[in-house]
């Protein structure tokens, strides 16, 4: 088990007059290997729910156990901790702080205790994992490096210390069409390679649809939904409370059924939808009626 929450609620300024209750008795578990999304709208506590995972929110009512490190103890180990959770914020390329990308990228591993050698070599291998020129970049100031190539660098200064789960606020923020998929396909390639489980927030339903193993959805602090994508958005009523937009493929597939055609409500991902439109036969008496 990577994440085990009971009954975890969360309450900013308690006992003042600015008191804002951001997550209510939450219940869940997160296993090795699950790519789980986070979704729900602005405020409904996404952020401050991951924020527990390596402890930058103080637990402060219910239970949380994170890679086994019970976080309800008196004294938590919090480099441990956050040695085992990598966290990666929105913007991440803000997080670069050093003068060269190198020293950048080695401060995690030299911060949990690699010996300065071993940091060095954690965070050539991260930077040549995360598909940059390492001879080219390493000497370089990170302000120097493209928008892109700063958010690999941020990356692999979060996986050089080798954490076991890995979790994304809105990783893909502010970037475009190909930039995004270029990055969650090196977070996927990443967790095949090495880093067990991955918890990711998004906005974007159709990157949750087309990643995730399962979803959470917070609607204002309650968890009210936990399974896969599939169940989530095979009722696109389901999103109605929660202000989300449905995954372009839904949509696609909702408007063919509106028109009588009825596919199957498992098409999730784009290749699924494109099998089940051909399945449908629907492009065949296309073709009939133009008489091509
Ligand atoms: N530092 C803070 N102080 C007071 N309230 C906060 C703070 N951070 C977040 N909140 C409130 O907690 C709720 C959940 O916020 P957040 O976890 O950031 O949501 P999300 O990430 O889903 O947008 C919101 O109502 C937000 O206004
Ligand atoms: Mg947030």
């Amino acid at each position: 088990m990577s994440i085990e929450a009971s009954n975890l609620s969360y309450t900013y300024s308690a006992k003042t007059p600015f008191e804002k209750t951001a997550l209510f008795d939450l219940s869940f578990t997160i296993n090795k290997g699950e790519t789980v999304g986070i979704i729900g709208s602005t405020g409904s506590g996404k952020s401050t729910l991951v924020q527990h995972f390596n402890a930058l929110i103080k637990l402060t009512s219910g239970k949380l156990v994170v890679c086994d490190i019970d976080l309800s103890l008196k004294k938590v180990p919090f480099k441990q901790l956050r040695s085992k959770v990598g966290m990666l914020f929105q913007y991440p390329e803000y997080q670069l702080f050093e003068d060269t990308v190198l020293k950048d990228v080695s401060f995690g591993p030299i911060n949990f205790g690699f010996d300065k050698e071993q940091a060095l070599i954690a965070a050539e291998a991260a930077l040549s994992l995360v598909g940059v020129d390492v001879k080219e970049v390493k000497t370089k100031s990170p302000f120097e490096l493209s928008g892109g190539e700063q958010r690999r660098v941020a990356i692999a200064g979060v996986i050089a210390s080798k954490p076991e789960i890995l979790v994304l606020d809105e990783p893909t923020s502010g970037l475009d069409p190909l930039g995004k998929r270029s990055i969650l396909n090196l977070l996927m390639e990443l967790k095949k390679s090495f880093c067990d489980t991955v918890i990711m927030i998004s906005h974007n339903m159709d990157e949750i649809a087309e990643y995730c193993d399962r979803v959470l959805v917070l609607n204002e602090g309650k968890l009210i939904f936990d399974g896969t994508p599939k169940d989530f958005f095979h009722n696109p009523g389901n999103l109605a409370e929660t202000g989300l937009k449905i995954p372009h493929t839904v949509e696609i597939r909702e408007l063919l059924k509106n028109k009588g055609v009825s596919l199957s409500s498992d098409c999730l991902n784009v290749n699924e939808l494109t099998e089940a439109i051909v399945a449908s036969g629907i492009l065949k008496k296309r073709e009939g009626k133009n008489g091509s």
